[in-house]
């Protein structure tokens, strides 16, 4: 696939409500790497494999949740283009200064229906994952260090106007629709799950009446075995877990939902397969949803419908 136009999902700030404790549940029992401080006082950290400055960013308030999202485009030029369709199809933009965020040029920020701010940038610093771009071994020590996930994989956010939503991403960003769960009657799309990559998701989206919540940031790992080992790890550290580990049917993912100490939703994950934007979107009824969202187990969990940030 010749990737161009929107990259992938780069940067995630959210909202932390004690901010060293949350620096050592990201840092130690995560295991991300942290790459700055700034004059805000927000904490940035990436994942070992990643070799973009950061991709998380921690900011401390009396409220969890998410400020922004980035995602990363090809280029300057894929970025001024892509700021032009979004004006056309009547989205307003603002560019936030390069430099607001360490390391990172100019973001074109725009709202999304659902109450999301969402930002796209074609620079960030690259530094690399520790490991050489010539003859490099296949790991280090920071992939060892706590959960230790390769990237930041994707969001799932709750909100409201997703069909809005999705026409932003489909017609203005060059997005796909893999999955997606109808509404009881049938007649609605109650929650989407978009790609601009082979990945299966990128993004998504669950309708829900409450703008701009976030559901969960979620974390690629290398293998089951290394999403066990997280749940082993969240149990050492008494981290708080929601569901698993267990199998997503929606994308296949075999996951684990825990929350971090602000109550902040996250997933270590692995798996799902790797779809093209000419295949067929997966659509899920109503009565199937607990399948789709826990396999073995057939369940509907309270908890992902209601907990929110
Ligand atoms: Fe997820």
């Amino acid at each position: 696939m010749a990737m161009t136009g929107v990259l992938r999902p780069g940067h995630v700030q959210i909202r932390v409500l004690d901010l060293e404790e949350s620096v050592h549940f990201y840092g130690d029992v995560m295991g991300l790497v942290e790459t700055g401080r700034d004059s805000d006082g927000r904490v940035y950290f990436k994942c070992w494999d990643e070799r973009d400055h950061h991709s998380l960013v921690l900011r401390e308030s009396d409220q969890a949740g998410i400020d922004f999202f980035g995602f990363k485009v090809l280029d300057n030029t894929s970025l001024e283009q892509l700021e032009v369709r979004l004006k056309e199809h009547g989205v307003d933009t603002t560019r936030m200064p390069a430099g607001d965020l360490l390391e990172t040029g100019e973001r074109v920020r725009f709202d999304l229906p659902s109450g999301h701010v969402m930002e796209l940038y074609a620079e960030k610093t690259a530094v690399g994952n520790g490991l050489p771009s010539m003859n490099p071994s296949p790991w280090n020590q920071a992939s060892e260090n706590g959960i230790a996930p390769v990237r930041l994989d994707h969001m799932l956010l709750y909100g409201p106007n997703i069909a809005e939503n999705k026409k932003i991403f489909e017609d203005i960003l060059d997005f796909f629709l893999v999955e997606r769960v109808l509404s009881e009657g049938g007649d609605a799309e109650v929650a989407l799950w978009l790609s601009c990559s082979h990945k299966v998701h990128d993004i998504a989206f669950v309708e829900h009446p409450e703008p701009g919540k976030l559901h969960h940031i979620s974390f690629l790992m290398d293998s089951w075995e290394k999403v066990l080992r997280a749940g082993d790890i969240m149990s050492m550290n008494q981290v708080a877990v929601d569901i698993g580990p267990t199998r997503h049917g929606i994308t296949r993912g075999c996951t684990i939902y825990a929350w971090d100490p602000s109550g902040n939703r996250f997933e270590t994950f692995m798996g799902g397969y790797h779809p093209y934007p000419d295949y067929e979107t997966i659509t899920w009824t109503w009565d199937s949803f607990p399948q789709g969202l826990d396999y073995p187990q057939r369940k509907l969990h309270e908890t992902f419908l209601t907990v929110v940030t």
